[in-house]
């Protein structure tokens, strides 16, 4: 099963997809955090792509559709995988056509204000990718996995207002793209985290 997670920045495509590769055992191929790891090791596809996600923009679409067509070469997605974070433009979308057969499109969908309170409480681990929120962690600041959890650059404020902006105007289209070709299927994001993994499980499932 070859499924794209769509939806908007914080709308918890990171902490389904994690869950539901576990359960399916298949990876999750994250292009916010192959990026992030180039960033880490200042790769030079690292460095350029800092300045772009420092400013809640778009990593441009050539340098990310060559990252994703390697990735997808890899033996581990033989028996399917989640792309989460990609495609994020039109090009991106049609680029991926001639490069994987995807069986279907999930969309968390999940309101503006939700989303900046998501996100500005979001506390993540650089070494397993884990992703928490502050509501929720009783004042731990470690990972189970022991390293120190630490808020993205990208979630201050600022940024991810201009992520938000971003993602309704280059993502969202996407949404009418692949309820054209009959791969939608719309899940509601602001239901428990429990409830939204059993939704898209009934989803990949079929
Ligand atoms: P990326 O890392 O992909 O960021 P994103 O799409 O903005 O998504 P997020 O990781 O912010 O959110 P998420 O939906 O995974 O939510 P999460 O599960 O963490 O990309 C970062 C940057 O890289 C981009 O801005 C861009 O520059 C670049 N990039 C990446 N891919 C690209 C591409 N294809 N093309 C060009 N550039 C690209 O959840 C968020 C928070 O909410 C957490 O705290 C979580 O605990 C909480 N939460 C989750 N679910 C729930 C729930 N049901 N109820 C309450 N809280 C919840």
């Amino acid at each position: 099963m070859n499924v794209i997670f769509l939806g908007p920045p914080g709308a918890g495509k990171g902490t389904q997809a994690q869950r539901i590769c576990a359960a399916l055992n298949i990876p999750q191929i994250s292009t916010g955090d192959i990026l992030r790891r180039a960033i880490k090791e200042q790769t030079a596809t690292g460095l350029k792509a800092k300045e772009y996600i420092d400013a809640g923009k778009l990593v441009p679409d050539g340098v990310i559709i060559d990252i994703v067509r390697e990735r997808l070469q890899q033996d581990d997605c033989q028996n399917g995988y989640i792309l989460d974070g990609f495609p994020r433009t039109v090009p991106q979308a049609e680029a991926l056509e001639g490069i994987a057969k995807i069986d279907v499109v999930v969309d968390l969908d999940v309101a503006d204000e939700e989303l900046i309170a998501r996100l500005s409480g979001r506390r993540v681990c650089l070494k397993c990718g884990a992703t928490y929120h502050v509501s929720r962690l009783n004042g731990e600041t470690k990972c189970t996995c022991g390293e120190e959890l630490v808020q993205r650059d990208d979630d201050k404020a600022e940024t991810v207002l201009n992520r938000l902006n971003v993602y309704h105007s280059q993502t969202a289209p996407l949404v009418d793209f692949y309820q054209k070709k009959g791969l939608l299927k719309v899940i509601d994001g602001a239901q428990d985290m429990d409830t939204i993994f059993e939704s898209i499980m009934a989803v990949v499932k079929g």
